[in-house]
């Protein structure tokens, strides 16, 4: 950890204004300043920077934070490193990290344990006395080059040999343990993790090892093992191969499900595909792949459990904007079974004609009915025509009312008819909405991912954007809110993460300035707090109306969800209404 008496120093050698107008030019409007945001494409100038509170933010993309945000976003750096870049910038040392606190050291440690292990393991499986694993791997048609290429390795099957050898490197348990290739038995004792398993080393997009998966070899437990999250390691921001696909010049990425079929694609010829870490892929790692090429082709195992993933994963891909594409794999189960069979060039026939999204959807809706009977025929064309109705493409919804139209035999104008019909009511229904919705924060503005749990609960995550934004402007009032609600209370989980982080800093009476936040929350959040406090601009925030925030969020508690309600009796019913109702006075 950096001591705060150090950032409070870089803060007023830091001066936002300053450190931003040498990468945008400003102009002063009033108190603020504006100029085109650096983070977006704009033509008239919606990015501010308020000097009062030393923050920016930008009303067309949502980009926002204090001066370090800024420098990360721009300069693409981690908290640390921008702070390193202002000290830099204000001539100023940045103290030795690890000596308050020995994480920045043992993360180092980690690193370098893992990456001896990953050696290790590979020295194992090349020149160990145990050839299964080697034998193993060439069985599945893994040639040399591939097997050193992701750095394969073998855990031979004992509790010490890789503790013992990390030992001989003076690494200590403890350290092993917290890279977590060695457990802590209950008796305090410490043995291999890895035993008898092929080893894939996970390695992130600067190149270090940060974790593994083993797969049995033969016996029982768990057919793959991964590596836990540690200091290092976050499976659900990484991605396997990512360190190699980055590097990609085919503008897309494939994403299958396993280790060996990202192996298996690589060897047979291209160089873009990952996989998620033994988790189903997460809205982080969707978003990654969007950072790196605008087209992703979903290759998950064609058994149901696939097809299930590859829906949540279009459902991810599709907030992020990404266009995407979706393999499906005929008389195989997975990619690395199908190249097997059918050689790398009938692999690349497949890759060129995956099918969209859209076929997939419909794929997926004709084997839900039997189309040979007419009742099967119009429940089939009724989720055909709301399916439709969803593509705005004019052309593009033509195509497939035409093809599936004829492959039917029915009216192509019939179904097109029902589709403009499904449309107009459609659209009837959005505009009311639009009327009755507030705009909330920057939900709408261009290039920020929906937050779903934020539209559903919007009543009440407007009431916690409120008190938030109270407790930003009035620190005082921390012990009266404090007495009323805790973090746990609040309806979603993003203002509670930042509640939490505001809350925990008052209890230990510390200041909640921009700069002292930006330590404990990511950019994304910063640029929360810099919206709610330009939207503060010139309002006062009084403790009356973080009362009746407090009142709206904490009534979310005795709200039953409409599956609830359905199953009460009248009774029940009855005095759930007037409970609620007694609430609203
Ligand atoms: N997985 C896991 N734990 C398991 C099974 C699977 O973490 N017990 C993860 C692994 O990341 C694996 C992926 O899910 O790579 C896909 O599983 P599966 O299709 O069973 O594995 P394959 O990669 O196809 O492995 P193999 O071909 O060696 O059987
Ligand atoms: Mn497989």
């Amino acid at each position: 950890m950096i001591p705060e008496r150090f950032i409070e120093e870089l803060k007023y050698r830091s001066d936002i204004e300053q450190v931003i107008s040498s990468y945008v030019p400003l102009k002063r409007t009033g108190r603020n300043l504006k100029g085109l945001c650096p983070f977006h494409s704009e033509k008239t100038p919606s990015f501010t920077v308020y000097p009062e509170n030393q923050s920016f933010y930008c009303f067309g993309c949502g980009a926002g934070g204090d001066v370090v945000t800024f420098i990360r976003k721009i300069e693409n750096l981690e908290y640390v490193e921008a702070l390193r870049f202002l000290a830099q910038r204000a001539g100023m040392t940045l103290p030795e990290e690890a000596r308050d606190d020995g994480t920045a050291l043992l993360r180092t440690k980690i690193l370098e344990i893992n990456r001896e292990s990953a050696r290790f393991f590979f020295d194992q499986l090349a020149h160990g006395p145990d050839r299964r694993a080697i034998a193993y791997l060439r069985g599945r048609g893994l040639s040399d080059k591939t097997i050193k290429r992701f750095g394969l390795g073998y855990a031979p099957n004992t509790f010490d040999s890789l503790k013992n050898h990390l030992k001989g490197k003076g690494y200590s348990f403890e350290e092993m343990a917290a890279a977590a290739v060695v457990g802590k038995g209950k008796n305090g004792g410490y043995y291999d993790m890895f035993r008898d398993r092929v080893m894939f080393p996970i390695i992130d997009l600067r190149g270090s090892v940060i974790g593994f998966g083993g797969r049995v070899l033969e016996g029982d437990g768990p057919k793959y093992l991964n590596s836990p999250d540690t200091l290092v390691f976050k499976k659900t921001r990484n991605l396997f191969a990512m360190n190699i696909a980055k590097n990609t010049k085919e503008g897309s990425l494939i994403l299958a499900e396993g280790y060996m079929d990202v192996i298996s694609i690589h060897q047979a010829g291209f160089d873009n595909a990952v996989a998620s870490l033994g988790t189903s892929l997460t809205a982080e790692q969707a978003r990654l792949i969007s950072q790196y090429v605008n087209q992703v082709i979903i290759a998950y195992d064609a058994d149901g459990a696939g097809q299930k993933a590859t829906r949540r994963a279009i459902s991810l891909f599709e907030e992020t904007g990404v266009k995407i594409r979706v393999l499906s794999i005929p008389d195989a189960k997975d990619p690395d079974e199908y190249i097997k069979k059918f050689g790398p060039a009938r692999f690349k026939l497949l890759l060129e004609g995956s099918a969209g999204a859209v076929d997939f959807e419909i794929a997926k809706l004709r084997q839900k009915f039997d189309l040979e009977t007419a009742d099967g025929k119009v429940a089939f064309l009724k989720e055909f025509c709301s399916l439709m109705a969803g593509i705005n493409s004019p052309v593009e919804r033509d195509v497939y009312i035409i093809r599936t139209a004829q492959e039917l035999s029915v009216s192509k104008e019939a179904v097109a008819d029902q589709v403009a019909a499904l449309r107009r009511r459609r659209a009837g229904a959005a505009e009311k909405k639009a009327r009755r919705d507030i705009r909330p924060y920057s939900e709408s503005a261009a290039g920020q991912p929906r937050d779903l749990e934020r539209s559903r609960n919007i009543r009440y995550a407007l009431a916690e954007d409120k008190l938030i934004t109270t407790l930003l402007k009035h620190p005082d009032f921390y012990d009266a809110i404090a007495a009323k609600i805790r973090p746990e209370q609040f309806v979603t989980q993003k203002n509670r993460e930042l509640f939490e982080a505001l809350w925990q800093r008052l209890q230990n009476r510390q200041d909640i300035g921009m700069m002292s936040l930006s330590a404990l929350l990511e950019p994304e959040q910063m640029a929360r707090v810099s919206y709610l406090l330009a939207s503060a601009e010139g309002v006062a925030y009084t403790m009356q109306e973080a009362e009746d925030c407090m009142k709206t969020i904490l009534e979310y508690q005795s709200v039953k969800t409409p599956d609830q309600v359905a199953g009460m009796s009248n009774e029940e019913w009855l005095e759930y209404a007037k409970s609620l109702a007694a609430n609203k006075k």
